[in-house]
């Protein structure tokens, strides 16, 4: 995670983001420490990246690298504003990971790549591109699932799916993010999903974090917490408005860090 010290609404590169809205930032840096000491509350380590000044959405984690079996693939930004991230991630995780590659293709991290028990899945249309997804293929050696996200308000495949995987490969997601195609490739690799309302979707309650028994969620996505317990999970609501008016919450605030062990 890194702290949202330098967090502000200056620039907009997707619909949620109003540069004329104000940003408490001190409500903000409270709603993240929030986050960050629920993850602890729950017995998991948090790892704390140091915010660069002039970089407003380097708080959004998530986008910095996609780690799996302790190997990392960096990210490369789609948009101007985000590129001088991509360094000052990749810096922490060369210090702390023995197997880190640069990407050659633009990919926004876990922004566009879920990674479930079976797959990789990697959303396209708005930010990472399809090469990208045969670049983390190759890496990981994970088979990876291509998905077109065709609505702007979900640019990122974490704003419109999370991975659950209590159980082994379930996920709940928003069928119409998805163009028709990924739609019918949803369906037929996760038949059992969880499937999110308008209103849920709205309020990010995609952009979840499931340790496979709690999942922390924002805590607008009031429909999702019935479905949710009836599955078995403990879901966790999450108040992160100040980082929504940047379009990101609970996700986009957590790159997961992916060991070999499990
Ligand atoms: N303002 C950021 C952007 O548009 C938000 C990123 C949210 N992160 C995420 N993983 N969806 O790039």
């Amino acid at each position: 995670m890194c702290p949202p010290t330098h967090f502000r609404v200056t620039y907009s590169i997707n619909p949620w983001m109003d540069p004329a809205k104000p940003v408490d930032s001190a409500l903000a840096l409270f709603q993240w420490e929030d986050l960050r000491d629920r993850y602890r509350a729950l017995g998991h380590t948090v790892e704390i990246l140091d915010p660069v000044p002039g970089l407003p959405d380097m708080v959004f984690a998530a986008n910095g690298a996609t780690v799996v079996d302790d190997r990392v693939l960096g990210a490369r930004f789609a948009c101007e504003e985000r590129t001088a991230e991509a360094p000052a991630h990749l810096a922490w995780y060369q210090a702390n990971f023995a197997e880190v590659q640069e990407p050659r293709h633009i990919n926004e991290g876990e922004g566009d790549f879920a990674v479930t028990t079976s797959w990789i899945l990697a959303g396209q249309g708005f930010r990472s591109s399809l090469l990208s997804h045969s670049e983390a293929q190759e890496y990981f050696g994970r088979p990876v699932i291509s998905l077109e996200l065709t609505n702007p308000h979900y640019y990122h495949l974490d704003t419109a799916l999370s991975v659950l995987d209590g159980d082994q490969d379930e996920v709940m997601y928003y069928a119409e993010a998805f163009s028709p195609g990924s739609r019918a490739v949803l369906r037929r690799l996760f038949p059992d999903a969880l499937l999110a309302t308008a209103q849920d979707a709205a309020a990010l309650g995609l952009n979840a974090v499931s340790d496979g028994l709690h999942v922390l969620l924002p805590a607008g996505a009031k429909g999702l917490l019935g479905p949710l317990r009836a599955r078995g999970y403990e879901p966790v609501g999450v108040d992160l408005s100040e980082l929504h008016k940047a379009g990101g919450s609970v996700k986009c605030c957590t790159n997961e860090l992916r060991s070999a062990s499990g």
